[in-house]
């Protein structure tokens, strides 16, 4: 896979709306959970998320780039049902810049490996 550019990912990041449904700090919950901690923790770990069941089931999984590329590529795919079935990320290269942001996020800050 390639590296991404964390200044490229955060200009995807708010053009393909993640912005929306995810605020980029480790505590506000808009429609889905905050991203700022989530590179490297386990799928559906934020503590004040109701994530749906499919995703739940993935909890021994972690997020990393290898994770996060399938997740982002097909969410459905990758967890039948999940409530981001709609919010694909078809390009390679900007789910590269994506998942390098998301990681610069949680170098960034003090996050628990829950
Ligand atoms: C319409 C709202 C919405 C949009 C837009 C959206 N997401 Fe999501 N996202 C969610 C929801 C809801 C969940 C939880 C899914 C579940 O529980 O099945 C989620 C889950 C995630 C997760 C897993 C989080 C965890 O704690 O396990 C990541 C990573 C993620 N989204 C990244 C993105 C990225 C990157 C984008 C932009 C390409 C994006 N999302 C766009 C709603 C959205």
């Amino acid at each position: 896979m390639d590296i991404g550019s964390v200044e490229k990912g955060a200009a995807a990041f708010a053009a393909a709306s993640c912005v929306a449904c995810h605020a980029v700090d480790d505590t506000t919950v808009r429609n889905g959970p905050p991203v700022g901690c989530t590179y490297e923790r386990a799928v559906a770990g934020h503590p004040d998320f109701p994530y749906s069941a499919t995703l739940a089931d993935n909890r021994e999984t972690r997020w990393t780039a290898e994770s996060l590329d399938a997740f982002l590529s097909e969410p459905d795919a990758w967890s039948g049902g999940t409530a981001m079935a709609g919010a694909a990320v078809p390009d390679q290269q900007d789910r590269a810049d994506i998942i390098a942001y998301l990681a610069s996020l949680a170098l960034a800050r003090e996050c628990s490996r829950r």
